[in-house]
């Protein structure tokens, strides 16, 4: 394993060469049961690690103060852990450093995250991405990026200085002269977690081009941390319902308090009343289903008069961009899109559909087709798993519809304001889904969180280039709905 100098003066003094080793997260406890079974222990919760001979059990309860990684090469030691690992319940510290504390710890932030240090020559050179940054978590100062698997508590001001003087690019051969060089070990777990990259010597200048692909080129920095961290897949903090200052903060009232002043009373001036018209009526039907009928599910047919109404291209035009730029391609769609980008794509996870087999399709908006793709069916099953989880609901919706975005089709145009046009697209969707569904008499109900890890899994597209935005589920409604 490669040794990590601590930070600091160059003093020549020899000091344990710092290591990286693999502990249990805060608050988790191992518990070793009588038949040799390991158990993960946490507030009520206990979660069985399987069965383990004496031997590993003895050497695990090492893992509540640190298991040098290296020790994990034993293979049951590293069965347990790994089992640790993918449940999110580890993390691993790079120390001592010399005041015997850590220097460094990793935090998981994906369930696969297995610390990597790919070997770095001293001729390479390196800088920081611009999608990392340090900010004060609590009372600690934590390097993150939307981009990484891991979040690093950087446990020593020396780290932070030195990594902050990364904000050019710098030769590892000249780095490591520098007093607080914060070692090579660190260096390769930042590379790999895509907080720093190696850029060929000679690069100019344009870093933002040289950190990744086009897609990648078009994100804002904002945009694709507030992606990450307001979906599941691709970060570790708790998210959805939890009330979390219910004890704190007393609940915000569901109705503005007035402002004062004389109010002009809008149902006095109201035109003498008629008959709702069709539409009203709609928009005063519209409601949220989430438990359906498995016994009668939605249809073939109806799946397509839904997606030809809501969601297939009506006809297709093009324009050139200002000045002799380039031709720009366009659609036009039942519902509006901001720029008339129409940046969402489809995808259906089909539970139930009476005509439709089982499986995880995308709507070919332009050619009204369905297009199967291949996916394991414990990833369709989580996908539709968490749908009825996120709808506290009877069980799974007939139709799960994830909503995607194509991101390069919005950023390649708009600066700053590219992702929050993409969440405003799909709250237009949403209620055109929804209208639809009232209109034929089905159910349907928006979900507000999805997991961006799952669809990239299943989809094979990287998380930066398309992925889900929003969740509609489908079907018919186990109470009978009144028809527009
Ligand atoms: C953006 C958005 C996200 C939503 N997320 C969820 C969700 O995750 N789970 C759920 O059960 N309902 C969800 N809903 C449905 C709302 O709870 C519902 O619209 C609201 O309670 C009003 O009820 P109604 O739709 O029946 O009129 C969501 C609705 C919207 C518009």
């Amino acid at each position: 394993m490669p040794v990590l100098r601590a930070p600091g003066k160059n003093t020549g003094q020899r000091t344990a060469p710092p290591a990286l080793s693999v502990r249990l997260s805060g608050g988790i406890a191992l518990e070793a049961q009588a038949d040799g079974n390991i158990a993960a222990c946490f507030e009520e919760h206990s979660i069985g690690l399987g069965k383990f001979s004496s031997v590993t059990a003895k050497s695990a309860q090492e893992l509540r103060t640190g298991l040098p990684l290296d020790r994990t090469a034993d293979e049951e030691i590293d069965s347990l852990v790994r089992r640790l690992a993918r449940r999110g319940l580890v993390e691993y510290s790079l120390g001592p450093g010399r005041d015997g504390n850590d220097l460094v710890v990793i935090e998981p932030q994906v369930p696969d995250y297995w610390p990597q240090t790919p070997k770095l020559a001293n001729t390479e050179t390196i800088v920081l991405s611009r999608f990392a940054y340090l900010r004060r978590r609590g009372n600690e100062m934590v390097l993150e990026s939307p981009r990484a698997a891991a979040l690093f508590r950087i446990c020593d001001p020396g780290i932070a200085a030195a990594l902050a003087t990364l904000s050019k690019p710098r030769q590892i051969k000249k780095f490591r002269r520098q007093d607080g060089f914060p070692g090579k070990e660190l260096l390769a777990l930042l590379v790999d977690c895509q907080i720093l990259f190696r850029i060929e010597a000679g690069a100019g200048n344009d870093l933002r081009a040289a950190e990744g692909d086009d897609n990648l080129v078009l994100w804002d920095f904002h945009d694709l941390l507030f992606h990450t961290h307001s979906t599941e897949g691709r970060q570790a903090n708790p998210l959805g319902g939890l009330y979390p200052y219910a004890g704190m903060i007393p609940p915000p009232p569901a109705v503005r308090p007035r402002w004062p002043g004389k109010k002009i009373d809008l149902d006095k001036s109201a035109a003498p009343s008629q008959d709702l018209s069709p539409f009203v009526k709609l928009l005063h039907e519209r409601h949220s289903t989430r438990d359906f009928d498995d016994r009668q599910p939605i249809t073939l047919a109806e799946l397509a008069r839904f997606l030809e109404d809501t969601a297939r291209i009506q006809s297709r035009w093009k324009s050139r961009l200002d000045g002799g730029g380039p031709m720009i391609t366009y659609t036009t769609r039942p519902y509006p899109s901001g720029g008339s980008a129409y940046e969402l794509e489809l995808y259906l996870s089909v539970a139930n559909c009476n005509g439709l087999a089982r499986g995880f399709y995308h709507y070919d908006a332009d050619r009204h087709a369905l297009v199967p793709i291949g996916v394991r069916d414990h990833e369709l099953n989580a996908q539709l798993m968490a749908a009825e989880f996120a709808m506290d609901a009877p069980g799974t919706p007939q139709i799960l519809i994830t909503i995607a975005a194509r991101f390069d089709r919005i950023s390649w145009k708009y600066s700053s304001i590219a992702y929050s046009l993409i969440l405003k697209d799909v709250g237009v969707l949403l209620q055109t889904l929804y209208l639809m569904a009232t209109e034929m008499g089905l159910g349907g109900c928006a979900i507000g969180s999805t997991n961006i890890d799952l669809f990239a899994r299943m989809t094979g597209i990287e998380f930066h280039v398309e992925g889900p935005v929003g969740l509609f589920a489908l079907g018919r409604g186990s109470k009978p709905e009144v028809a527009g």
